[in-house]
């Protein structure tokens, strides 16, 4: 088991990254650490995510500092102000619409970003005889992407191929490739997790699930890529953020980890559901919200299907997802309802 004590979390003002943050502090007893969030606060970040969290462990458990992760100077100061001894690599650019209209900021953020942290961390971590300090560790947050796009069945387990198709999915393949290259060139500990869809509260609405939540209680049209039928595996972010805590806690150094809550739905089906719980809780028809369904150009080179093997972190960590959909998406909801200030 692993010590743990001084995080440094990148882009954890971000959706999933302030979702682990809020779990690790008001919900982990086993962890007794601090937490410094590095976030240079793009469109998708904000510090609101973390309203509450300042307040109470502001100063004493939970520091935030504003900056770039490519920035080496800043990202050196905050090692040694901290003492930082553990990574959780969150930072990134994420969404894919973006990555196709301009690729530039990913490469820069996803490459050059996780280089720079992997810079920075074996030069705060290596003492001179070129031993690594004890106890240090760094964890890489990835996504299902980067094995390509599925037929209707299979699915991908740690050691599938990769085969990125975005440049959203390429730039996160190559930062999965380069802290695996400084843990087999240089020794650097560390382990990686390859996630599937998240869905839950603080999420940008421009993504899928808080998209179409937003623009059903504001009677707005119901955006579709293609004919609907592209499926992904949903998992609610909370099941991640306990995901992550065991890797961190246990998870073989060098070793990669699937998440994911195999709960695999066709974008149409899951925006069927969403209608169905948003109109039983606010009263609307149904049929009326349905009609506001609109087909769009597909995205470009749409992949069609994602799944993960999740086997490996169920046998090795006894990690499960707890949340189902229904219960997730109920919650993601009262959260949206509630932040359109709404009655819940
Ligand atoms: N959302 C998903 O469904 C999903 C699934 C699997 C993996 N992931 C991965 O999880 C991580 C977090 O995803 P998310 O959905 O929370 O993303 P997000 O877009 O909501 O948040 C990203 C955060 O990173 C910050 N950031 C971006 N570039 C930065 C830079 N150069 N320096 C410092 N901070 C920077 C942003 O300000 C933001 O707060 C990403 O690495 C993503 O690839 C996401």
């Amino acid at each position: 088991m692993r010590k743990l004590t001084n995080l440094l979390v990148t882009g954890g003002a971000g959706f999933i990254g302030c979702n682990f943050i809020r779990a690790l502090l008001e919900n982990t007893p086993d962890f007794a650490g601090r937490i410094v969030n590095l976030d240079v606060l793009t469109y998708a970040g904000s510090t609101e995510n973390l309203a509450g969290v300042e307040e109470r462990f502001g100063g004493k458990r939970y520091f935030f500092e504003r900056g770039d992760i490519c920035d080496r100077e800043l990202v050196d100061r905050v090692f040694s102000a901290y003492g930082i001894d553990t990574v959780v690599h969150f930072a990134a650019e994420s969404h894919v619409d973006r990555s196709i209209l301009g690729p530039a900021a990913f490469i820069n953020s996803n490459i050059i970003g996780t280089f720079t942290l992997l810079e920075a961390a074996s030069s705060a971590w290596k003492g001179p005889g070129g031993a690594w300090r004890e106890g240090v560790h760094f964890h890489h947050i990835s996504t299902d992407e980067v094995y390509g796009s599925l037929g209707e069945t299979g699915s991908s387990p740690e050691d599938a191929p990769y085969a990125p198709r975005s440049p959203y999915s390429a730039s996160k393949a190559a930062s999965d490739h380069l802290v695996f290259a400084y843990h087999h060139t240089y020794g650097l500990p560390v382990t990686l997790s390859n996630c599937s869809n998240n869905y839950g509260p603080y999420q940008f609405p421009e993504k899928f699930i808080p998209l179409s939540i937003m623009n059903i209680l504001a009677g707005k049209p119901l955006p579709v890529y293609g004919d609907g039928k592209n499926i992904r595996d949903w998992i609610y972010v909370e099941d991640h953020a306990a995901a992550l805590w065991m890797i961190l806690r246990d998870g073989k150094n060098g070793n990669r980890y699937n998440v994911g809550a195999n709960d695999e739905w066709e974008n149409i089906k899951l925006l069927e559901r969403l209608i169905a719980i948003i109109c039983r809780k606010r009263g609307l028809d149904p049929l009326a919200v349905a009609k506001t369904i609109t087909f769009v150009t597909d995205r470009p080179g749409h992949d069609r299907r994602y799944a993960l093997d999740c086997g490996k972190i169920r046998r090795e960590l006894g990690w499960r997802p707890k949340t189902g959909l229904e219960e997730g998406l109920e919650r993601t909801i009262d959260f949206y309802v509630s932040r359109a200030g709404l009655d819940p």
